[in-house]
């Protein structure tokens, strides 16, 4: 990583040390460009935004020089569960929290909100429950479920009775809800047992929400967090799976879809200052040919029937183990006409590798934004395409520490995509997995932990902007999204007080 941070600086001076000029003023210039090549570089702050910025960086720099002369003190520099709690205490996360933030547009449905929130649907009645070995399995239902379970399936509520300790029972089964625990180093050694345990994670989350009126309620609820956290807008990626009812019936994908809409409607209802939400349809990418012909079919049949809250299409699951794009080269190619795509691509640290081609692939295939492309930073023409293509790239700085792919934030490439000033967006990607508020800590992480230790407010504002900017709202809808965000952020402004933090 350190060879690429130091490369391109090297190249600019060359051309910069041909001057004449004193050091000083040579050395001076060539920060200064870099500065402006950065994202956010060309914004002029207003002279409140300014007073805002002097608050934010005069708690910023109290971060970062404490921990540059006291590494050992620096929390990016641990795992994320082991300061996840400290976040809160910092005055520039405190901020950031109620920045107005835009729009987050890379989540996965199922992992958005957290193991409290779960637990709490543990207690609704009709909750089937199946203790298998390491695992547990759920399914709401009017009779004793018949599905396989390798022990016994039993009501919830009398598990919980006859534990005869509910608080300890209950701090168990949460464990099932939250991949964080207390020795990362020791129950994730690497990326397989991380996988292993969100995918188990996934399952088992998955058998309670699919349960239609929580799915219904759920989307509704995680509306109002993103809301709370001054998010105007999202796009969640669902892989739509069958919703089903007490009495076992079993609903077409399209229904899910439905639900959402349902749900989104109820919301809008409640709270008509929210802007809204759209849908990419994101299936296991660990498929063949026809499966994968099937869903692209899926896709347009939601389209056709829900065009205003569609946005698109994408594959999911860990990279590295699914199928690389160019499997489904033909299926795409002919799709790409009536769909656009949001391709999860390059979220690996391996150079060279099929999971690095899916960055190629991506773009070539016309997608509108890469969801991680963590590895971009390793190929100089696909970031001169995502730069001439204005494609977006995705970032979701914790996600990526927790899965297993950075430790130490400070080596994240976001450090330089931000650097050339390509068009990124953060987001969280699956905050309720690690129990992370929606997206304020991934904002912190990005601009305390990543980013320049000088880079500020023009920064933030910028990636914010960029979350409308590159949203799939259609023309009219991001002019007004936009119109509305400027209005808040203007109050967030003008009402500042730095004295508050
Ligand atoms: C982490 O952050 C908190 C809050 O800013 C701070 O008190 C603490 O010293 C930091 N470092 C470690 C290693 O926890
Ligand atoms: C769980 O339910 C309780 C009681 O209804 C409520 O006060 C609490 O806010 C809920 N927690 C979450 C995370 O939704
Ligand atoms: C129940 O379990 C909790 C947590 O394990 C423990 O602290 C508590 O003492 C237990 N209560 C009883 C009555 O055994
Ligand atoms: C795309 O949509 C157009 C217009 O609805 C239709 O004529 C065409 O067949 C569709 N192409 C594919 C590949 O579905
Ligand atoms: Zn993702």
């Amino acid at each position: 990583m350190r060879s690429f941070i130091t490369l391109l600086p090297l190249l600019l001076y060359q051309c910069y040390a041909l001057s004449s000029d004193s050091h000083a003023s040579n050395r001076a210039r060539i920060l200064h460009d870099e500065e402006l090549l950065a994202l956010g570089g060309t914004i002029t702050l207003t002279e409140p935004e300014t007073k805002v910025n002097n608050c934010l960086m005069h708690h910023k720099l109290n971060e970062i020089n404490f921990a540059f002369t006291n590494p050992e003190h620096f929390n990016f520099t641990y795992h994320f569960f082991k300061y996840k709690t400290n976040i809160h205490t910092s005055k520039v996360y405190k901020i950031i929290k109620d920045l107005p933030k835009g729009a987050a547009l890379h989540l996965h449905d199922v992992t958005i909100l957290g193991p409290d929130y779960l637990m709490n649907i543990t207690y609704m009645d009709h909750l089937y429950v199946c203790f298998a070995k390491d695992k547990v399995q759920f399914k709401f239902s009017d009779k004793m479920p018949t599905d396989p379970c390798s022990r016994h399936w039993q009501l919830m509520s009398e598990a919980r009775r006859l534990s005869g300790n509910v608080t300890n029972f209950d701090a168990e089964l949460r464990k099932h809800f939250t991949l964080v625990v207390d020795d990362p180093a020791k129950v994730y050694p690497t990326i397989k047992n991380t996988w292993e345990a969100f995918m188990n994670y996934l399952i088992t989350v998955g058998s309670m929400l699919t349960y239609r009126p929580v799915w219904e309620e759920y989307f509704y609820d995680a509306l109002k967090a993103f809301r709370e956290q001054n998010i105007m807008y999202i796009e969640v990626r669902s892989t739509m799976p069958k919703l089903y009812d007490l009495d076992g019936t079993t609903y077409d994908p399209l229904i899910t879809a439905k639900v959402y809409k349902k749900s989104l409607n109820k919301f809008m209802k409640d709270y008509p200052d929210f802007t809204g939400a759209k849908l990419i349809y994101s299936p296991f990418r660990n498929t063949d040919k026809k499966s994968v012909a099937e869903y692209l079919e899926l896709a347009l049949r939601i389209k056709a029937e829900m065009p205003d809250i569609f946005a698109g299409f994408d594959l999911v699951g860990q990279e590295d183990k699914g199928k690389p794009l160019i499997e489904f080269a033909d299926e795409l190619t002919a799709a790409a006409e009536n769909l656009t795509y949001f391709f999860h691509a390059g979220e690996t640290d391996w150079y060279g590798t099929s999971t690095d081609g899916n960055l190629v692939d991506a773009i070539l295939l016309g997608a509108k934004r890469l969801g991680h492309a963590y590895a971009l930073a390793k190929h100089p023409l696909l970031i001169k395409e995502v730069l001439k293509r204005d494609i977006a790239l995705e970032v979701n700085v914790i996600s990526n520490t927790v899965l297993s792919l950075v430790r130490d934030v400070r080596n994240h490439p976001l450090a330089l995509f931000l650097a050339q000033g390509l068009p990124v967006v953060l987001s969280s990607d699956d905050p309720g997995a690690w129990d992370a508020d929606l997206i304020s800590e991934d904002f912190y992480v990005a601009f305390v932990g990543v980013a320049s230790k000088s880079s500020d407010l023009r920064l933030l504002k910028q990636l914010i902007l960029n979350s409308l900017e590159y949203s799939a709202l259609e023309i009219d809808a991001k002019k007004t999204a936009l119109n509305k965000f400027n209005s808040v952020w203007n109050d967030f402004i003008n009402s500042f007080k730095c004295s508050a933090y």
